[in-house]
C-alpha cells in the first residue's frame, strides 16, 4: 500500500489466543471464571488482596510459559521493515509482542511481567509471586501490584496513543472485541483523522460497523498473509 506514513495497531487478548492465553470474553474465557468485581478493580484489591494477586500470579505464570506466533512475528517485521512509522497499542499484558521482536509497543492496561510500588511509585520487573507482599526493592514497603491497568482506572500514555491516532493514515485493529472504551473508541478518533481503517479478527467485533473492511480469520493466518501485502 502505497503513501502510507503512520500505521497504528490495536490489538487485544485475540492475538495471543493462540499461544495458549485465554481471552476474556469467550465462552471459556478468563471473565467466565472470574468475576471482575473480584479481580480487577481497586476497590477489589482493597478489599481482597490475596485473591488478587493469585489471579495475577496465575496470568503472570501463563506468559511466562507462552510463545509468540506467527501474527506476534509478522508485526515485528512490519516494525523492523515499513519505512514509515508504526505504533502498536496493544491492550495485553502478555509481552509476547516484544519477545517476537516488535520494538515500537505501548502497553495501555499494563504489564503482567511488572509489579508497581504504591508506596514510592517505582515500577520492577517481576516474574515471580507477589503473593505474601514482598517489599518493594527500592523502597522496602510491602506496597507492590500488579502494574496492570483496572476497571475504573486510567489507560497508560493516553496522550500519545491520541497523538499517533490523530497521525494515522492506518488504522488496524487485531483480536479485540471492541467490548472495553477507550479502546473501543479509537477507530473513530482514527476516521475522525481520515485514517483507512481495518479489522482483523475471528468474529466481527461490536464496532465492526466503523471499518472500511472486515476480515474474519485467526490472526496467526490473517496478519501475516496482510503484513505480506504491506511489504510487497
Ligand atoms: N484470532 C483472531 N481473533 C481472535 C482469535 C484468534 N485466534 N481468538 C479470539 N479472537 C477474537 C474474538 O473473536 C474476540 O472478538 O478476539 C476477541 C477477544 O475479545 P475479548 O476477550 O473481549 O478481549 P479484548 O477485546 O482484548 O478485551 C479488552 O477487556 O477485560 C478487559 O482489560 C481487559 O484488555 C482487556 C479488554
Amino acid at each position: 500500500m502505497s503513501g502510507l506514513h503512520n500505521i497504528v495497531i490495536l490489538t487485544g487478548a485475540g492475538i495471543s489466543a493462540e499461544s495458549g492465553l485465554r481471552t476474556f470474553r469467550a465462552d471459556d474465557g478468563l471473565w467466565e471464571d472470574h468475576r471482575v468485581e473480584d479481580v480487577a478493580t481497586p476497590q477489589a484489591f482493597r478489599r481482597d488482596p490475596e485473591l488478587v494477586q493469585r489471579f495475577y500470579d496465575a496470568r503472570r505464570e501463563n506468559v511466562l510459559a507462552a510463545e509468540p506466533n506467527a501474527a506476534h512475528r509478522a508485526l515485528a517485521r512490519l516494525d523492523r521493515e515499513f519505512s514509515g512509522e508504526l505504533l502498536i497499542v496493544t491492550q495485553n499484558i502478555d509481552d509476547l509482542h516484544e519477545r517476537a521482536g516488535a520494538r515500537h509497543v505501548l502497553h495501555m492496561h499494563g504489564e503482567a511481567l511488572s509489579a508497581l510500588c504504591l508506596a514510592c511509585d517505582a515500577r520492577h520487573r517481576w516474574t515471580g509471586t507477589l503473593l505474601g507482599a514482598p517489599g518493594c526493592p527500592a523502597c522496602g514497603e510491602p506496597a507492590m501490584r500488579p502494574d496492570i491497568v483496572w476497571f475504573g482506572e486510567m489507560p497508560y500514555e493516553m496522550d500519545r496513543i491520541f497523538a499517533a491516532l490523530t497521525r494515522a493514515d492506518l488504522f488496524v485493529s487485531i483480536g479485540t472485541s471492541g467490548a472495553v472504551y477507550p479502546a473501543a473508541g479509537f477507530v473513530q478518533q482514527a476516521k475522525s483523522a481520515r485514517a483507512r481503517t481495518l479489522e482483523l479478527n475471528l468474529e466481527r467485533s461490536q464496532g465492526s460497523a466503523w471499518f472500511d473492511q472486515t476480515r474474519l480469520g485467526p490472526a496467526s493466518e490473517l496478519v501475516p498473509a496482510w503484513v505480506e501485502e504491506m511489504l510487497r
